[in-house]
C-alpha cells in the first residue's frame, strides 16, 4: 500500500494531509525519513509519524445491501424498529451505513467500517451520482419534466440539474428514472411532490458506478477492491482544493 494511503487508513490524517506530512519530513519508514507519498509499505514496515509508531491499518470492509422498505437506516433505533444492520452479518465489526435511505425507500445502500471511505462518499462536494426508479401515479407533462431536470426550489435553494426520463408507462402511471448527485433529506420524493407527481414507491438502483442488479431484497454482498476504487474515483474529492478536512 502507498505510504499516503497507509497513513490515511491508520487514521493519522486524510490522504491530502498525509501527503503534506510526508513532504514535511515527519514520516519515517524503517528509521529513514521518506518524502515520497507513493512509497510502498506493508504491515512488516516500521512506520513512524513524528517518531511515534503508526499501527498498520486494519482491513476494512465495504458492503452493498439491497435495502427493503420497512427498515431504518441507522445503527440503532430508539423506537425499536428494524434497522439495516439487522440484515447483515457484521462478523463483529462496527459497520455503519454510508448516507441513508428513507424507511419507505428500497434499494442500494452501502455499509462500511471505513470512516475515511464513508466521509469521502457523503461529503457534499463528492458529487457521486445516485440513480433512482420512482413509480408515480399519473404522467408528468413536459413542463414537470423540465422543472425536475433544471432544478426545483427546496428549502429555499434550487436542486442541482438532474437526469430524468420516463422508463415505462402503465395504465394509470409511469416509472421515472432519476439521477441526482445531491443527498438532501427526502430529496427525490420532495422533488416529485413539487411537480404534482408524488412517488408511490422509490428504489435506488445505482450508486456511482455500482448497480443493484442481481442482488435480491434483504441480501448484501462484499464490494471488490476494484469497485471500492471506482467509487473513490467517482467521489472526485481528491481534486478538491485543499482536499477534505481532517
Ligand atoms: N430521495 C428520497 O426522497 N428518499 C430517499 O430515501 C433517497 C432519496
Amino acid at each position: 500500500m502507498r505510504l499516503q494511503k497507509y497513513l490515511a487508513h491508520a487514521g493519522v490524517a486524510s490522504r491530502r494531509a498525509a501527503e503534506r506530512l510526508i513532504a514535511e519530513g515527519r514520516v519515517a519508514v524503517g528509521g529513514e525519513i521518506v518524502r515520497d507519498p507513493a512509497r510502498d509499505v506493508s504491515e512488516a514496515d516500521d512506520v513512524r509519524f513524528d517518531g511515534k509508531a503508526v499501527r498498520p491499518p486494519a482491513e476494512t470492509v465495504h458492503l452493498m445491501l439491497h435495502k427493503p422498505e420497512g427498515y431504518v437506516t441507522t445503527v440503532r433505533d430508539p423506537e425499536g424498529r428494524p434497522t439495516v444492520l439487522d440484515l447483515v452479518d457484521a462478523g463483529g465489526r462496527r459497520l455503519y451505513p454510508v448516507g441513508r435511505l428513507d424507511w419507505d425507500t428500497s434499494g442500494l445502500l452501502l455499509l462500511t467500517d471505513d470512516g475515511d471511505f464513508a466521509h469521502r462518499m457523503t461529503h457534499p462536494s463528492s458529487e457521486v451520482d445516485k440513480t433512482y426508479e420512482a413509480r408515480v401515479l399519473g404522467f408528468p407533462d413536459e413542463a414537470a419534466l423540465r422543472a425536475l431536470r433544471s432544478g426545483i426550489p427546496l428549502d429555499g435553494r434550487q436542486t442541482a440539474p438532474a437526469d430524468v426520463r420516463i422508463l415505462a408507462r402503465g395504465a394509470d402511471g409511469c416509472v421515472l428514472g432519476i439521477r441526482i448527485h445531491e443527498g438532501r433529506n427526502r430529496q427525490v420524493r420532495r422533488m416529485l411532490e413539487a411537480v404534482g407527481c408524488p412517488a408511490a414507491s422509490l428504489r435506488r438502483t445505482g450508486y456511482g458506478p455500482l448497480r443493484l442488479e442481481g442482488l435480491p431484497p434483504g441480501r448484501s454482498r462484499l464490494l471488490t477492491p476494484d469497485e471500492v476504487d471506482a467509487l473513490l474515483a467517482a467521489a472526485r474529492l481528491r481534486s478538491q482544493p485543499g482536499g477534505f478536512p481532517l
